[in-house]
């Protein structure tokens, strides 16, 4: 899709990765509107960002992305592409995980693109023409240790996204999951990114994965897998997913260490 004047939700926003794609979104030509909970820093970007509109929304309801998508629709006076980047996620021993933070994380990760897809897909499917862009995760393919809730949510919005291009395989509303490795944001705290450390996990810098989310959305692309060796292991443990728990034992007993503490 060339997104030159067309019109986008994105969500996540202020976030680590979504300020980068919003100024790259504008700078080819889209008009935007900005969805996040960060009221002030969406301010501070739409301030520094011409043709944009900051939607200030709590995603973690069905009623808070019912109110958000229409002030989108509103302000857009329509929508062309849908671009589902919020998330949180949790580093912690299953036994340790708060249970509001597995229902918070259902909901922002999962439930959210959910409800907004279905929101604006009136729209796309009767203009005959609209994107859905989930970004999920590599743990939403290999089910990482200690990540359990996030990629249990990551899991099931690949899913969500490969059901969804399927039933819409005979309409112009095309949907495209993406699945990036470790980014260096806020969303890493530190105990996560001292862990990344100790096991040599790899990380990508914002700026690269960005890149790789805009020229996907330009591509047209239906399923990307960013950084080697994870979008190979990725093929690995749909096959072979004895062999990655034995290459992951290691890693995980160090990341234990991490979790606990
Ligand atoms: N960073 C990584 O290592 C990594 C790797 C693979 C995939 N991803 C995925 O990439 C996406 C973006 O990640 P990021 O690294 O840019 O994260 P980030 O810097 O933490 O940004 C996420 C944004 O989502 C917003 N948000 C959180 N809860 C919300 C809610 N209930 N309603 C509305 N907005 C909400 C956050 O607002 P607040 O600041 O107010 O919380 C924040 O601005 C996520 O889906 C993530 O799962 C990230």
């Amino acid at each position: 899709m060339d997104v030159k004047g067309k019109r986008i939700a994105l969500t996540g926003a202020a976030g680590g990765m979504g300020r980068l794609l919003a100024a790259k979104l504008v700078a080819a030509g889209a008009t935007l509107a900005m969805v996040d909970a960060n009221a002030e820093a969406l301010q501070a970007l739409a301030g520094n960002l011409n043709n944009t509109h900051a939607v200030t929304a709590n995603l973690s309801s069905a009623e808070g992305c019912r109110v958000a998508a229409a002030e989108c629709l509103q302000r857009l006076g329509g929508i062309d592409l849908l671009i589902n980047l919020a998330g949180i996620n949790s580093f912690a021993a299953f036994e340790d995980e708060d249970p509001d933070k597995i229902e918070l994380m259902m909901h922002i990760n999962l439930l959210a693109p959910m409800w907004l897809a279905r929101a604006f897909l009136p729209t796309m499917l009767e203009q005959n023409s609209g994107k859905i862009v989930n970004v999920g995760s590599i743990f939403g393919s290999i089910g990482f240790a200690y990540f359990t809730t996030y990629s249990t949510s990551k899991f099931a919005l690949r899913g969500f996204s490969e059901a969804l291009r399927r039933e819409l395989a005979d309409t112009a509303v095309k949907v495209t999951y993406i699945a990036p490795r470790a980014v260096k944001t806020a969303m890493n705290s530190d105990v996560i990114m001292a862990m990344g450390e100790a096991t040599k996990m790899n990380m990508d810098a914002p700026d690269d994965v960005v890149n790789k989310i805009f020229m996907a959305i330009k591509q047209d692309r239906k399923d990307v897998y960013f950084g080697f060796p994870e979008s190979l292991f990725v093929r690995v443990n749909s096959l072979l997913p004895r062999l990655v728990d034995k290459a992951l034992a290691a890693q995980n007993r160090i990341a234990r260490t991490f979790a606990k503490k």
